[in-house]
């Protein structure tokens, strides 16, 4: 069978996206620590930008199914010293039983997939979050069930991380109203790609109107820091604030991925407030990969 890889959300059916998050939320209702399906597993992990939720998230995720993760800062591997992706992937395959990879290059992420035997997930690149969505799926099943038919609100920059809520929102069935200023929004194809599930909007308040579930990121993405003042100005007006969230429903949700930055993308009192679910968001990067890489090796 040929390998599975998962490099952006859409690499999954519908129905298996459906198929992991379910998994992921049976993991986390009833662990089961003599549960050690990854015995003997290794997961390299290569990072070229810095992390917090991903690596742990997945180091602990291999330790807690009793295999290992394998931190591969990309500047101390031969990487480094210009060993070309493909090479990489042939020899890490040999050795390791998948491979995650965070860069800044999809294109990078999918050569080495092509040279790759085992299976690659994307850690976040310049383009897609995927491993993302899959903990913010499972939290929106867990706090409000099924997203099918609801609203989700964008605000901010249109990223990789939008980009991969936009293929969530077809491969989950629902609308995202995506407010994003003008040179910031998501890539045309993308959101063509999602056959109306994706509707860019004018400004803020139109996307938060009536939602279900209000999302940010921040304004400043890995590698764009050189930007960042330039980056502030555009998005003044676009901060999710009380405001914005009392256009959303009354019982709407907020997410971030994070890390956040309070004061410019969110008002502390909307990340710290009862409406938050950043904290189960972040946790549920752990049991999603774990569902995720159980569906990729094929033992679940
Ligand atoms: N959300 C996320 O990917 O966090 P890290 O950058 O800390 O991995
Ligand atoms: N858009 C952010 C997400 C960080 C998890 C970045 O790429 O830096």
């Amino acid at each position: 069978m040929a390998v599975r890889h998962f490099l952006r959300l859409s690499d999954l059916s519908p129905a298996e996206a459906r198929q992991v998050i379910a998994r992921a939320m049976a993991l986390r209702a009833r662990p089961d620590p003599a549960f050690r399906p990854f015995v003997g597993k290794t997961l390299a992990m290569i990072f070229t930008k810095n992390s917090t939720r991903t690596r742990v998230s997945f180091e602990a995720g291999m330790a807690r199914f009793g295999g290992h993760a394998l931190f591969l800062h990309a500047g101390t591997t031969q990487l480094g010293r210009d060993e070309p992706i493909a090479d990489t992937a042939k020899v890490l395959s040999r050795m390791c039983d998948a491979i995650m990879i965070r860069n800044d290059s999809q294109a990078d992420q999918q050569e080495l997939a092509t040279h790759s035997r085992v299976p690659v997930v994307n850690g976040l690149s310049d383009s897609h979050h995927p491993c993302q969505l899959l903990a913010d799926m499972q939290c929106w099943f867990e706090h409000r069930g099924d997203p099918a038919g609801k609203v989700a609100a964008w605000i901010g920059d249109g990223n990789n991380v939008c980009h991969s809520w936009i293929e969530a929102a077809r491969l989950f069935g629902f609308t995202l109203r995506i407010a994003a200023p003008r040179g910031y929004e998501p890539d045309a194809a993308i959101v063509a790609a999602a056959g109306g599930h994706a509707v860019l909007v004018d400004h803020a308040g139109a996307a938060a109107d009536g939602a279900d579930l209000v999302v940010t990121d921040t304004w400043t993405s890995m590698g764009q820091e050189a930007e960042t003042a330039k980056r502030l100005a555009a998005f003044s007006g676009y901060q999710v604030d009380r405001a914005l969230m009392a256009r959303a429903k009354k019982d709407a949700v907020f997410m971030h991925c994070l890390p956040a930055h309070r004061g410019e993308e969110v008002s502390a009192d909307v990340i710290d407030g009862p409406q938050s679910v950043v904290w189960d968001e972040a946790e549920n990067r752990l049991w999603a990969q774990m569902a995720l890489l159980e569906f990729l090796f094929g033992v679940h």
